[in-house]
């Protein structure tokens, strides 16, 4: 395998990392209290995080697009964990109160999300550059190496949550095949109205390929991230690992995935 090269700050102890997560953060989030109104969304990168926060802000905004097409997803729904430079982390910036917070928990098949972790490795210029392979990829992924950590590690941590009446998950591929449905469930679960007077339009706005042309939802203009690389909303679909593992990566995610996510009764379509 070729050498795989970073420039800049990216490796810190040999461990990819965000400038804008910061241990200070992540100390004083566990002493945070949310409110009653809050919605905590809980997912592993690439697993559909924008797509549940745009369903999720409108649900809470009497799904307003007129603001949804005029602001951008990351000032509407706050990243707790992330600091950009000269501004206030997302925790900074909420009210504490006390209250049981509603936590959604994304997921996705964990081949198409390393995929697309891989994809987006490549625009990130935060504190380095990326100029590694797939297969420089794997290891790093191996290694427990990539940011927000191991796949599997990550939702072992939530997995054993899901049963709690103020927790649901949400798959991504569910989301591709029935998005009316997940809006339904996500409504009830959220005590949101089931239907705006604009539903449809609101259903039309998380396609794929609206989302792809919303500027608002594809983190243009923010620093940290070049897209030149990938859009972020890249291509959007199920199975395009198959692109890209080896026979012998797919085995070695498959081994996890039985022994950690089928462990729990959930099952995820990879094709
Ligand atoms: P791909 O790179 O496979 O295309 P996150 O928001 O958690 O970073 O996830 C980004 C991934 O979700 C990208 O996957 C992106 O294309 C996909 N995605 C976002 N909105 C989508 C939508 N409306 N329909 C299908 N996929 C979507």
């Amino acid at each position: 395998m070729e050498e795989f090269t970073f420039s800049g700050e990216w490796m810190k102890d040999d461990i990819l990392y965000l400038k804008g997560i910061t241990p200070e953060i992540i100390t004083e989030m566990r002493s945070f209290e949310m409110t009653k109104r809050d919605v905590l969304i809980a997912s592993y990168p690439k697993t559909g995080t924008t797509w549940t926060q745009e369903l999720v802000w409108l649900l809470r905004n009497n799904g307003n697009l007129t603001q949804a097409l005029s602001i951008p997803v990351y000032e509407r729904v706050l990243y707790l964990e992330y600091k950009q430079e000269d501004s206030k982390s997302g925790l900074e910036q909420k009210q504490i109160e006390a209250g049981k917070v509603k936590i959604i928990v994304v997921i996705r098949n964990p081949k198409d999300t390393l995929v697309s972790l891989y994809h987006f490795y490549g625009n990130m210029h935060d504190s380095g550059v990326f100029e590694g392979t797939w297969d420089d990829f794997f290891e790093l992924y191996k290694a427990k190496h990539v940011i927000y950590g191991d796949y599997f590690d990550w939702y072992s941590s939530w997995l054993p949550h899901i049963e709690k009446h103020n927790v649901m998950l949400v798959k991504y591929e569910d989301m591709q095949h029935k998005l009316p449905d997940v809006y339904n469930d996500v409504a009830r679960f959220l005590d949101d109205p089931l239907s705006y007077p604009n539903k449809a339009d609101i259903i039309e706005h998380l396609t794929f390929d609206r989302m792809r042309r919303n500027d608002m939802v594809n983190y243009k203009n923010i620093s940290g991230l070049d897209l030149k690389s990938s859009p972020f909303m890249r291509k959007g679909i199920i199975g395009d690992w198959k692109n890209t593992f080896s026979d012998e990566q797919s085995r070695l995610v498959d081994k996890r995935y039985h022994e950690v996510i089928e462990a729990f009764g959930i099952s995820l379509e990879f094709e």
